[in-house]
């Protein structure tokens, strides 16, 4: 028992009151008389409520007595009538009193000794829809009241309402990380120990839909979007954007600044999503964007060129590059736009490109403009009038040669067939004929 009972405190009893230069490490305990006349007193003695605890009388020689439990822990100085005891035990406690010279001191002292506070230790009692928690700062306190219990939330600072439960509302707990841990301390007039810390207490709840705002600068240079949503009970939430079919990043922002250059190359990175995570959910906001108007489109020019007289390419030119998504358009002759391409092929054999004077235009085509370019052709030289006369007229003198050539021919040689004949048969022509 007596390595436990380290200590004591003085209460003050009436006007009679000690309570200072008490040493009381090691559980020891001085008592000093103030009300010393005759120096040294010719007789002290000291007692603890009635019984006696030291006694010296010069008349009875130099031995000092020392009474019961007090024997081998307590020491008497004969020149100052201090009192020390070591080794204090619990049944030390009551009122001391002296004697100097037969008569009694008026100064009273009360002793109580006390054990040092436990290291304490937190539970943790919740409501079921954990609205609130009882946190309870526990340990054995007996021998050691009175005790004062103090608590300390999150980095704050230690403070006490001297009460060993702490009601922990879901409010409280709530708005950063850090106010999550909770330690408390026992403390008393002779010792102090800190429990471990607990916590965090509450789950965040899940995060909620977010919706993104978007502000703009007046010159569309960039814009901030937002991930709005109300984390309050969700907390710590982290934020993840998402541009066109990229991946998912985060970098911990709410806001995400778009620049107009980053919004640009491709039709598809212009939308943005964002979303929600915790430690419990997660949630995707709706897409937005794109956030820039296209600029307005160039007027294009057509360039021509014909591979051989069968095929022409036909291209749509011009800088589109802050106008995307650009649509090109293309018409032949009195023909309706048509959605093509950059790129028209056009052939001679087409029937379109047969007819006379046919003309080509391109349009380009975006969300806020369009614009046509010049018309180029006709394409292909068409055979002119007086060649095809040409060629019908060689084709009829060819023929003309050839039957009269084929004609001389026949009739020569029917002639050389009848001159021979007649020869061959000179003896009897008149047979034959
Ligand atoms: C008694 O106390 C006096 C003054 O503090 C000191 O000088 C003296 O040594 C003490 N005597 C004993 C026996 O401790
Ligand atoms: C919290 O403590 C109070 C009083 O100390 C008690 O009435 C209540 O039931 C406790 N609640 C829980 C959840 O332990
Ligand atoms: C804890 O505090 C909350 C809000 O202050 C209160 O509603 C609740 O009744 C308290 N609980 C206890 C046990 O004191
Ligand atoms: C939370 O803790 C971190 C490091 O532990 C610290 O940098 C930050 O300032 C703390 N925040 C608050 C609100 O106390
Ligand atoms: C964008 O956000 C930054 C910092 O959050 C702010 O300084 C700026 O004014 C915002 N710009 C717009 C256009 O909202
Ligand atoms: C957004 O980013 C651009 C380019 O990185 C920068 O010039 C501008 O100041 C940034 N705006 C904000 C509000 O951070
Ligand atoms: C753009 O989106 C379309 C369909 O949504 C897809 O077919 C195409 O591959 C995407 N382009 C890029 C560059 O991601
Ligand atoms: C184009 O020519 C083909 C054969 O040469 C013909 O069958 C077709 O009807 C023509 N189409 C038009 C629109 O004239």
């Amino acid at each position: 028992m007596s390595p436990l009972i380290n200590t004591l405190i003085l209460l003050s009893l009436g006007k009679a009151v000690f309570s200072e230069n008490v040493d009381i490490l090691g559980g020891n305990l001085e008592l000093k008389p103030d009300c010393i006349t005759t120096n040294p007193p010719s007789s002290i003695l000291w007692r603890l409520e009635k019984n006696k605890v030291a006694d010296f009388d010069v008349d009875f020689g130099t031995d000092i007595t020392y009474y019961g439990d007090f024997n081998g822990r307590t020491t008497l100085n004969t020149t100052t009538g201090e009192l020390r005891i070591v080794g204090l035990k619990k049944s030390d406690e009551g009122v001391y009193s002296v004697d100097l010279d037969s008569k009694p001191c008026e100064k009273t002292y009360s002793l109580s000794v006390i054990k040092s506070v436990p290291k304490p230790e937190i539970s943790v009692s919740c409501v079921d829809d954990k609205t609130y928690c009882n946190l309870t700062c526990n340990g054995d306190t007996a021998d050691a009241e009175p005790v004062k219990y103090w608590w300390k939330v999150g980095e704050g600072n230690w403070e006490t309402d001297w009460e060993k439960i702490l009601n922990v509302t879901r409010s409280d707990s709530k708005p950063t990380q850090n106010n999550t841990k909770y330690t408390c301390k026992m403390k008393n007039a002779v010792s102090e120990k800190e429990s471990e810390a607990v916590g965090p207490l509450f789950k965040p709840e899940s995060v909620p839909k977010p919706e993104i705002s978007v502000s703009c600068v007046d010159d569309k240079t960039y814009c901030n979007l937002t991930c709005n949503g109300d984390t309050a009970d969700a907390e710590p939430v982290k934020y993840w954007w998402k541009v066109g079919e990229g991946n998912w990043e985060t970098d911990w922002e709410k806001i995400l600044n778009v620049t107009r250059s980053d919004s640009k190359p491709t039709q598809n990175n212009t939308k943005y999503t964002c979303k929600m995570k915790n430690a419990v959910s997660e949630k995707e906001s709706e897409a937005v964007g794109p956030l820039f108007k296209p600029d307005a489109v160039p007027k294009p020019e057509i360039s021509v060129s014909c591979e051989d007289d069968q095929t022409c390419i036909l291209t749509c030119n011009g800088d589109t590059a802050d106008a995307e998504p650009v649509t090109y358009w293309w018409k032949e002759g009195d023909g309706n736009w048509e959605k093509v391409g950059k790129i028209l092929t056009v052939t001679k054999s087409d029937n379109k490109s047969n007819q006379n004077n046919y003309k080509y235009t391109c349009k380009l085509k975006n969300a806020v403009s369009e614009e046509e370019g010049e018309a180029v052709g006709p394409l292909f030289k068409q055979d002119s009038p007086s060649s095809r006369w040409a060629i019908s007229s060689i084709a009829i003198i060819s023929i003309v040669i050839i039957v009269i050539v084929i004609t001389s021919a026949l009739i020569i040689g029917f002639l050389r067939r009848k001159k021979t004949t007649v020869a061959s048969l000179g003896a009897e022509p008149e047979t034959i004929i």
